[in-house]
């Protein structure tokens, strides 16, 4: 029977799936595996799923001379060196679709909260600081409808982002890589703009691509200057697409009004961490995809990748399909 290490407990489903096949160990604390344990476990593995919190570099698959493949719970695999895995013919799968809507929810939801100050209100109650009944200048924020919103990267998650934007009457501005075709803009009544345009003339920017070389920092102190006074960013994709620094200065500074962030160049934040102690801040703890149902869809993909690359299949969310050329024969 082949070796699997299951680096955070996940849906019992899943994990009886993977069991049916495989022989499996599995860190069953309710925290990430620790760095020395992840390799400890690696040792004799066929194959591993990972969170994006495991950090699958070359020390880890040196440690891992039968690995076949790695199946990440998450869309994101920058946690991957996927290079690395390659050229030792290792499949990488991730487990995107499964995620786009709940994602896209959350990334609403930010933009609602943070643009009508939504938990800083309910702090406000809570705290017992509302004592007139009604005040015309209380907690005055942006209006949603009708804005211009700017998605920067539209693959699935932005595609499903504009979708909500548009039944918000929203004007909805992209860019990504690859300009989508005509029909495609029109059917999602998007339209492609530079970024230094889309940052100029957006009243919410919001970033939903993956976190490359290319996208790394790709709001910087130059971008944050280019944008509107009033508006706000939104970011659920990684923390290191925004510099923090740069960030920080312009919130400061009000180059910009406010942002929603539910991810950080560090994660977890440090609770002083200079960010949070700003007022036009909306700080969520990395909670995109965290619905009960997304989780057991996810936990399944990984699984179902995981096992079909066992089994010498093409899983269904393949990262590095030039693994095959590099594949030893396994079985
Ligand atoms: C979440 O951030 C993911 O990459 O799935």
């Amino acid at each position: 029977m082949q070796r699997v290490y299951i680096t955070r407990m996940i849906s019992l489903d899943a994990l009886e799936e993977i069991k049916k096949a495989c022989h499996v160990s599995v860190n069953s604390k309710d925290a990430p595996v620790k760095r020395h344990e992840l390799i400890k476990n690696m040792k004799d593995k066929d194959g591993v799923l990972c969170m994006l919190t495991d950090r699958i570099d070359k020390e880890v698959l040196d440690a891992a001379p039968d690995l076949k493949v790695i199946s990440t719970m998450s869309v994101g695999f920058e946690h991957i060196d996927v290079d690395e895995a390659t050229k030792r013919g290792i499949y990488v799968c991730n487990t995107p679709d499964v995620l786009t809507e709940a994602t896209a929810d959350l990334a609403f939801s930010l933009l609602l909260a943070t643009a009508r100050h939504i938990p800083q209100a309910d702090s406000f109650v809570r705290a017992g600081a509302w004592k007139e009944p009604w005040s015309p200048s209380l907690f005055l924020g942006m209006p949603v409808w009708g804005a211009t919103i700017g998605i920067i990267g539209l693959g699935r998650i932005g595609k499903a982002v504009a979708k909500r934007a548009a039944g918000f009457n929203m004007k909805i501005l992209y860019n990504n890589r690859r300009r989508l075709s005509r029909e495609e803009e029109k059917a999602l009544g998007v339209r492609y703009a530079s970024l230094k345009n889309l940052l100029k003339r957006s009243d919410f920017v919001t970033i939903h691509t993956p976190l490359t070389k290319d996208t790394y920092h790709i709001i910087d102190e130059n971008a944050l200057r280019l944008m509107k006074p009033h508006a706000i960013l939104i970011n659920t994709s990684r923390g290191n697409t925004i510099d923090e620094e740069a960030l920080i200065k312009a919130l400061k500074e009000k180059w910009i009004a406010g942002t929603g962030l539910d991810v950080f160049s560090k994660e977890p934040i440090e609770k002083d961490h200079p960010i949070l102690s700003l007022e036009n801040v909306v700080a969520l703890p990395h909670i995109g995809s965290a619905t009960g149902k997304t989780r057991e869809m996810m936990a399944d993909m990984a699984a179902k990748n995981l096992l079909m690359a066992l089994k010498s299949k093409k899983p269904f969310h393949l990262v590095n399909p030039e693994a095959e050329r590099y594949k030893r024969a396994w079985l």
